[in-house]
């Protein structure tokens, strides 16, 4: 008698552990079931952005607009009439070419410019001394800064391009007869010059082949 009383009590305790057991087991599916849309709709959103922003990531840093010589619809390019023009235009970034004349001075100028501003298709940045580009340029000086056809060293050049641009790009041109010996040191020991006074612009310097056409 004693025993029987014992086992019921045993099984009625059991039978109600059992019911909380499984109200339990319904409370934590209905939980799970809630928040499994939520998580769920969170990571597809979450991968949603990932995708867009691999796409249009760009928008938030846009391409900058670079004017290559300046602006040569109103002059030769690389003149300080060129460089003017694009200035005037708020362009975000002016590319500078660079040519060393035969005794090692760096001038804003291509070759193709310097034929233009010549007249002879043959003539070449390396061949001619400063004395002879300075000449040159001379016959092209205006006082109006429209009409300036005149060549810069890049001293010149980037004093003038500094302050109103983003970014200055020097398109470095590899050219007879001196070719790349010392150009990169020539180079950059005129920029670290200027960089002390031009502390805020980035200088990016692109060495390219003179018979690069860019
Ligand atoms: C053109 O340039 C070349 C190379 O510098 C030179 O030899 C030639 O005499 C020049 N021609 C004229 C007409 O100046």
């Amino acid at each position: 008698m004693h025993r029987t009383r014992d086992s019921r009590s045993r099984s009625k305790s059991k039978s109600i552990s059992r019911r909380f057991c499984s109200r339990n087991v319904m409370i934590f599916s209905l939980i799970f079931l809630a928040i499994l849309p939520p998580i769920f709709f969170h990571f597809r959103l979450r991968r949603f952005n990932q995708i867009q922003l691999r796409r249009c990531g760009w928008i938030h840093n846009p391409p900058l607009v670079c004017a290559h010589g300046g602006d040569s619809s109103v002059a030769f390019p690389n003149t300080i009439a060129a460089y003017h023009s694009a200035l005037d235009s708020r362009v975000d970034c002016i590319e500078i070419d660079v040519s060393r004349s035969s005794d090692g001075v760096l001038f804003a100028l291509h070759d193709r410019d310097l034929q233009r501003l010549s007249g002879n298709t043959s003539s070449r940045v390396g061949h001619m001394s400063s004395k002879q580009i300075r000449e040159l340029s001379a016959s092209h000086q205006s006082t109006e800064k429209i009409n300036d056809e005149s060549i810069a060293t890049i001293q010149d050049a980037l004093m003038l391009a500094a302050s109103s641009v983003r970014q200055i790009i020097l398109d470095v041109k590899v050219g007879p007869p001196l070719y790349e010996k010392g150009l990169a040191k020539d180079v950059l020991s005129i920029v670290s010059i200027m960089i002390v006074s031009l502390s805020h612009c980035m200088l990016h310097v692109d060495m390219a082949s003179s018979s690069c056409r860019s």
